[in-house]
């Protein structure tokens, strides 16, 4: 087993991790080192695992074998696949501020919290809306909101992208950039090979294995030899986006 809050730079270690449910496993032989202050992403088809492996690093689900190491496990941001899920208050602020309420912060320190991450992810306008009527964008920008109020250290994002539309994706990947130049390290899923050119690092997860580990312009240049497709590759997107 890891040790537990080493000081080492080492934001998130995996050892041999194997994730599943029951005796079935959905992801073996995971060996992975995330360094502290990096984006990497998940990147593999639907029912790969992802979502999986987040629940086991967020310590919901116990790994089946193999082990993990988190520096700080207590400072995490969990930001669900589906962000409707997590709406935990009946207007934005109060959905923002229920996490700071349990910590025992004075009221102005929780206003000015709640002020800074609105406007971090644009959607001051939206402080006294009832989360029910938020389009998917909106919501995944408060989830992210939620999370953010809180400092987490690690932030897991499940699938980001997968709700929005293109107007709400360079928004969250701003965003999600301005967090990590604060010092905190993020891990994102993602469906689709094009919804992870941006970040730092790419993990590749295919048939229950990780199948590649390099930067984005790699993993783009080997897609169609790995998965064997071009739809949803790197190079489909820019094509796309040339029509
Ligand atoms: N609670 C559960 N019990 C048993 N099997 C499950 C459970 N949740 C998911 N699975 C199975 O585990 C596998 C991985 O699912 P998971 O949701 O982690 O994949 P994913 O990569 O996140 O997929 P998606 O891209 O659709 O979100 C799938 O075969 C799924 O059917
Ligand atoms: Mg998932």
């Amino acid at each position: 087993m890891y040790p537990r809050n080493s000081d080492d730079g080492v934001a998130l270690g995996l050892e041999n991790l194997c994730v599943g449910y029951g005796t079935k496993a959905v992801l073996s032989d995971l060996n992975l080192t995330v360094r502290n202050g990096s984006i990497v992403a998940f990147m593999g088809p639907n029912g790969t695992g992802k979502t999986t492996l987040l629940l086991t690093i967020a310590g919901m689900i116990s790994p089946l074998s193999g082990s993990f190491r988190l520096s700080d496990p207590e400072n995490m941001g969990f930001v669900l696949q589906d962000p409707q899920n997590q709406v935990v208050g009946n207007t934005v602020e109060e959905d923002i501020a229920f996490g700071l309420e349990n910590r025992s912060f004075s009221r102005n320190t929780i206003t000015r919290i709640i002020d800074e991450n609105l406007e971090r992810f644009s959607i001051s306008q939206l402080r006294r809306s009832d989360p029910s009527t938020l389009s998917a964008g909106q919501l995944q920008l408060l989830a992210l909101a939620s999370a953010c109020a809180m400092s987490p250290k690690l932030y897991l994002l499940d699938e980001p992208f997968s709700m929005i539309g293109r107007d709400y994706e360079a928004r969250i990947v701003e965003s999600v950039k301005k967090i990590r130049s604060d010092g905190a390290t993020v891990i994102v899923t993602a469906s689709r090979a094009f919804d992870v050119m941006w970040t730092d690092r790419v993990i590749g997860l295919k048939d229950r294995r990780m199948i590649f580990d390099g930067s984005p312009d790699e993993f783009s240049a080997h897609y169609e030899k790995l998965f064997g497709e071009l739809c949803f590759s790197p190079e489909f997107f820019r094509l796309l986006r040339k029509c």
